[in-house]
């Protein structure tokens, strides 16, 4: 693995699951392997679970941490080449990553989606520039595009939770104030169609994730009859595909409420954090014992230091 950026840089996904499964086990199983090396992480936006989750796998490893939030912390980083530079941003990310590479031995970057033109997101440019110009693996943070981290947490929590070989797993959209992302339902439509589940996503019309994520995933637009017999229920919000990122959608009648979740098979709940209660899921769903998304954010321990035992041990 050069760079951790999608499940297409898993040579094994069984083989990681396996991994994972040990290091839930005995997270303490390695505490030198990361010894005098040092995990950077640069974050363009927000974060609880992935800044302090991601802290704490190194702290397990015995790694250095250096966090950084880009803008408030540093200089604001020039993408595109040939510019002018005289405007705000003071920094190109041709000097930004590589110098960035002689303090840290790996970078994780968060850079979220501008939801202003796909094919602009698409073109992954934080991304895709440090892992061009960095001279270290890059871990994806949560990309314009993709949360791989997030997704690889899901599979372990659902692997733990599971009661058959094939469990039916429901990807839901659901209602929320703002217009979000896609970079969780398509990292989690990516990753799921790797493994042997039963896979439906639910959705409105005109909210259909691209094809290159879903591979021909089934789309049930009736929410009612996608949840007949699901035994876990994953929700969560993203923007419209067309017009994309524009608009939020606040359609009560697909929040996840105990009536829906009465349809599935005693179905576990899922969903990546943070969420929005009531607007998602209703309190009484998410505070039942059937919702796993602490177990979900406890994962993300997990997934973080499989990843960086991966690239220590090569
Ligand atoms: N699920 C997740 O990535 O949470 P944060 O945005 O808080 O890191």
């Amino acid at each position: 693995m050069d760079n951790f950026f999608s499940v297409n840089d898993v040579v094994n996904l069984n083989q990681l699951l396996e991994k994972a499964k040990s290091v839930k086990e005995n997270p303490m199983k390695n505490p030198e392997l990361g010894k005098h090396k040092t995990l950077g992480l640069i974050f363009f936006n927000s974060s609880l679970r992935t800044r302090l989750s991601s802290q704490k796998a190194a702290y397990n490893l015995g790694m250095n941490v250096i966090t950084m939030n880009v803008g408030s912390d540093s200089w604001l980083l020039e993408l595109e080449d040939g510019t002018v530079m005289d405007g705000a941003k003071a920094e190109h990310i041709r000097e930004a990553a590589e110098v960035i590479s002689q303090y840290c031995d790996f970078i994780g970057i968060r850079c979220f989606a501008d939801l202003v033109d796909k094919k602009e997101d698409e073109k992954e440019k934080v991304l895709h520039g440090f892992m061009k110009y960095a001279s270290v693996p890059i871990i994806n943070l949560e990309s314009s595009t993709l949360h791989p981290l997030q997704s690889l947490a899901d599979i372990i929590t659902i692997e733990g939770h599971k009661k058959t070989t094939k469990p039916k797993v429901v990807l839901t959209w659901a209602p929320h104030p703002k217009a979000l992302p896609q970079a969780v339902p398509n990292s989690f439509a990516e990753w799921i169609t790797e493994t042997d589940y039963d896979f439906v996503i639910t959705h409105p019309k005109g909210y259909e994730l691209s094809d290159k994520f879903t591979k021909g995933a089934k789309v049930e637009y009736d929410q009612q009859k996608a949840f007949e017999g699901a035994d876990f229920i994953y929700a969560k919000n993203w923007c419209a595909s067309e017009p994309y990122g524009q608009a939020a959608c606040k359609d009560k009648d697909w929040t996840v409420d105990a009536e829906l979740m009465a349809k599935t098979n005693n179905a576990k709940f899922m969903h990546c954090l943070p969420v929005r209660r009531n607007m998602i899921v209703s309190d009484e769903v998410l505070d039942s014992e059937n919702a796993i998304h602490i177990d979900q954010a406890a994962n993300r321990v997990v997934s973080m230091q499989t990843i960086l035992e991966e690239f220590l041990k090569k």
